[in-house]
């Protein structure tokens, strides 16, 4: 590190201030560096977990993430998502049924996220169907990534009777059901790490199919 006597000059206090700024610049990390890098863990650490441990969650945390899932981009701004918080046992008992997954009983919350189709197909016609499956992805995927952030811990449950989810909560019948998340602490951590597709796989460059980024030479007759 060496001074700039030109900016900082040959004051004994100004140089000590001037190394004293050089060194908190060089170990601070701006905040938005230091969040984007809790980001990428989050997106990296989210598995699903079908064993939960006895301990219960504080139902305000699993507010906290459904705050979250305000945030995702919505069609025209036409918010559809709605999220139905269950701590009824016996409720939590038959959603294990409608979807004959009995590690969902085990949890102490479950938490349901619906459609309400009304605005977005007011305004969209018939691409509405297409963006509430979108948006109620957008948003689940922001409650998971909060989920994961406060090391809670849940799976996405997509496999179940609409019908007796319904019945069990009074989801009226034009409201989607999207997903049932089961709520509660990883019982212990997957040992085996899933297999996540390479990028190779699913990039294509300027046409479906092509996964070559160089443009094609064009040949002037
Ligand atoms: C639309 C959808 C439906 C799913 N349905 C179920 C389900 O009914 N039961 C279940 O155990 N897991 C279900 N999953 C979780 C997947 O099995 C899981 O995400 C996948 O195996 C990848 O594992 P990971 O989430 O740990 O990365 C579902 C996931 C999605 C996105």
């Amino acid at each position: 590190m060496t001074v700039n006597h030109d900016v900082v000059g040959s004051n004994p206090a100004r140089v000590v201030l001037y190394y004293i700024k050089q060194l908190f610049h060089y170990f601070y990390k701006p905040p938005l560096l230091k969040e984007l890098m809790e980001l990428d863990r989050a997106i990296q650490e989210r598995r699903s977990i079908r064993k939960f441990s006895k301990k219960k969650p504080d139902w305000r945390e699993i507010i906290e993430c459904i705050d979250a899932a305000r945030f995702a981009p919505m069609a025209g701004n036409c918010y559809s998502p709605r999220f139905i918080l269950i701590d009824d046992t016996e409720k939590i008992k038959k959603l294990a049924e409608a979807s004959q997954q009995p590690f969902i009983a085990e949890a102490n919350y479950v938490v349901i996220v619906t459609s309400n189709p009304d605005r977005t197909t007011n305004s969209f016609e018939e691409r509405a169907e297409m963006y509430l499956r979108q948006q109620a992805g957008a948003a689940i995927q922001n409650f998971l990534l909060k989920i994961t952030e406060k090391k809670l811990a849940t799976c996405w449950i997509g496999a179940f009777a609409d019908d007796l989810v319904k019945e069990v909560t009074g989801i009226p019948g034009s409201v989607k059901v999207e997903a049932l998340f089961p709520i509660g602490y990883e019982l212990k951590k997957p040992t085996t790490r899933q297999d996540k597709t390479s990028l190779d796989r699913i990039l294509y460059f300027n046409k479906y199919g092509n996964k070559n980024m160089m443009h094609e030479k064009k040949i002037n007759a």
